[in-house]
């Protein structure tokens, strides 16, 4: 039986080739629906870019829905500097024909998993925790029935790439993350620690291209664009793909390494905040409340991702 998911997301290059992943791989994830979320540009272009990728991907069947425009008290930052003015930018897609669905995204998460039996929905968070975080707020039974939350999300031994604290997703609405970190699921991050070590260098990205269909050619113009920022940036052989080890850690989690330790978020210093505090080293008698995955295996992940692609059209 595949794991039940829900794709919570603002694509993003990164976020689309991770909903790829998930939707190649039906023997093992059915993607129930995908929620957008404002981060990397506006709810807008993040709710048709989902759209868009479910239509690449020929899956014009998988419900869309738009969540929450801002986070829950901040200003919202974006990052057009690395994606795009329309977040997507690279391949030339064209306007998706399905509709977005008209509930609620945070409503749709709510009424699905107290709909479902407690323990068979898995949360997928390639974004800001805002949709998430809204959720346990407005109903908070749902955390007894979430199966697990694996999201991609903060930095420890890397630190930060937003700020020198913060990672993004976490950094956009820390008080979403600070809930939903709090809430009492089982909780596996995937941080810069991970993705940094997740490269697509020109040899990966090719041979993604050389799989010959739509979706290759695609991931392509993709992760081209989008890799021009980082590589400038870092000046590494590839830019770190982040997203899709979400959806590797679900198919083949012997890729990953790390700990179970507690993970708190700050919220108050004007220096580091949304830096994500992981207690790896059990200093403190703080809950473990997060499995933090601290290493990926690069090679191992980009055959996984490259025979998947294959299998789209
Ligand atoms: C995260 O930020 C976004 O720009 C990417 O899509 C990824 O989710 C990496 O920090
Ligand atoms: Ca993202």
């Amino acid at each position: 039986m595949p794991r039940k998911i829900i794709i919570d997301t603002d694509p993003g290059q990164d976020d689309a080739v991770a909903i790829l992943l998930a939707l190649a791989s039906p023997a093992e994830l059915e993607v129930l629906g995908i929620v957008a979320v404002a981060g990397n540009v506006g709810l807008h272009h993040n709710a048709s870019n989902a759209r868009k990728i479910v239509e690449l991907a020929g899956r014009p069947d998988i419900p869309v829905y738009a969540g929450c425009a801002r986070p829950m008290r901040r200003h919202l930052v974006t990052a057009e500097h690395v994606h795009g003015e329309t977040g997507l930018n690279g391949p030339d897609l064209p306007e998706p024909t399905i509709p977005l669905q008209p509930q609620h995204g945070v409503d749709y998460i709510i009424d699905t998993l107290m709909a479902a039996e407690p323990g068979t929905i898995t949360l997928c968070t390639l974004g800001p925790l805002t949709n998430i975080g809204m959720a346990l707020v407005k109903q908070p039974a749902i955390a007894d029935r979430i199966a697990e939350i694996v999201m991609m999300g903060g930095a420890y031994f890397e630190v930060g790439n937003i700020t020198p604290a913060a990672e993004f997703n976490i950094y956009v609405d820390p008080e979403a993350a600070d809930v939903v970190l709090r809430c009492g699921a089982p909780i596996t991050m995937l941080p810069l620690d991970v993705t940094h070590q997740i490269q697509s260098t020109p040899e990966r990205l090719e041979a993604i291209r050389n799989l010959g269909n739509r979706t290759g050619e695609a991931v392509h113009a993709m992760l081209t664009f989008s890799e021009t920022f980082d590589l400038l940036k870092y000046g590494w052989a590839g830019a770190p793909l982040h997203d899709p080890t979400v959806i590797a850690w679900l198919l083949q989690p012997d890729l990953f390494e790390g700990r179970h330790c507690n993970v708190s978020i700050e919220t108050a210093s004007e220096l580091t905040v949304g830096m994500t505090v992981a207690d790896y080293w059990h200093v403190t008698g703080k809950v473990r409340n997060v499995t933090y995955l601290r290493n990926g295996n690069a090679d191992g992940f980009f055959r996984l991702l490259t025979e998947r692609l294959a299998l789209l059209p």
